[in-house]
């Protein structure tokens, strides 16, 4: 990781992002949905936050993505930008803020710029979606896409866990994300796919590609923050590398808590006012 080609006093913009991937650097996104996490993670070197539409599961506890609002999200994305001075900040628009056509895409994508403060949005889809990214890109929205498993999608896609783009349905993928790329998008998101179709999207788009679940080949790499950081449990997919064990030492904590306060240990002198 090199810090001295990253801006250290203004936000990174997309042409930073497009630069680093024009030098060859891979760069790291992961998910964010409130202020604290989000400077640690801008600490740590992470380029770019989205404030994905996950945080309907992992934060409000919905079974999937399809119900969380543009006014569960904005709020978060606020909190985000606030917790940051130099992350790229991604608001990811949800299930029914943009589908039905440019002009509800375009409404949507100025809260989050206005009322959240992102600096750009996500979408998901390819070819479809095309009069939207058209519409904010000439609004001057940056707009990342998103391809291979579309989450929004689930009900049509018949499950989670599927990987995408399998034999035929390779080459429409890359029919998709070359329009999206002429449409004006500056990244693409590409999500569980082979890694085979990953390293085919990677060489032929000039743009970024944000691999989860794509394999070692694409430009830069997201992870939903609480799997990257051992938080989330049961069934993961495989592409998903945790890198700590926060829930065991959240609970460890949290144990110890409860067993001080009923043992009388906590609150202690140390811990009270004179
Ligand atoms: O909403 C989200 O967190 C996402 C990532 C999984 C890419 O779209």
């Amino acid at each position: 990781m090199s810090d001295a080609s990253w801006p250290a006093n203004r936000r990174i913009t997309i042409v930073d992002l497009q630069e680093a991937t024009d030098r060859g650097e891979r760069w790291a996104m992961l998910t964010c949905y409130d202020t604290l996490t989000a400077g640690v993670f801008e600490e740590a070197g992470v380029r770019a936050l989205l404030v994905g539409d996950t945080s309907g599961q992992v934060v409000l506890g919905y079974p999937d993505t399809v119900p969380v609002t543009m006014d569960e999200l904005v709020p978060m994305v606020r909190a985000v930008v606030r917790g940051t001075t130099t992350a790229l900040v991604v608001a990811d628009l949800p299930f029914g803020s943009y589908q039905a056509g440019p002009q509800t895409a375009f409404a949507s994508a100025v809260r989050f710029l206005k009322e959240g403060g992102a600096q750009a949005v996500k979408l998901e889809g390819g070819r479809r979606v095309l009069p939207q990214v058209k519409m904010l890109t000439a609004a001057g929205i940056p707009v990342m896409g998103h391809l291979g498993l579309t989450p929004q999608s689930v009900n049509v896609l018949g499950g989670m866990r599927r990987v995408q783009g399998r034999g035929d349905a390779g080459d429409e993928l890359l029919a998709d994300v070359r329009a999206l790329q002429a449409a004006g998008v500056f990244a693409v998101v590409l999500e569980s796919v082979p890694a085979d179709l990953g390293r085919r999207v990677a060489e032929e788009l000039r743009v970024p590609v944000v691999g989860i679940g794509a394999g070692p080949h694409c430009d830069a790499s997201i992870m939903v923050w609480q799997d990257m950081a051992g938080l989330t449990t049961g069934r993961l997919p495989r592409f998903v590398k945790r890198y700590a064990d926060s829930r065991g030492l959240l609970l460890a904590a949290a144990r110890q808590y409860v067993g001080e306060v009923a043992d009388l240990r906590y609150p202690d002198q140390a811990h009270s006012y004179a």
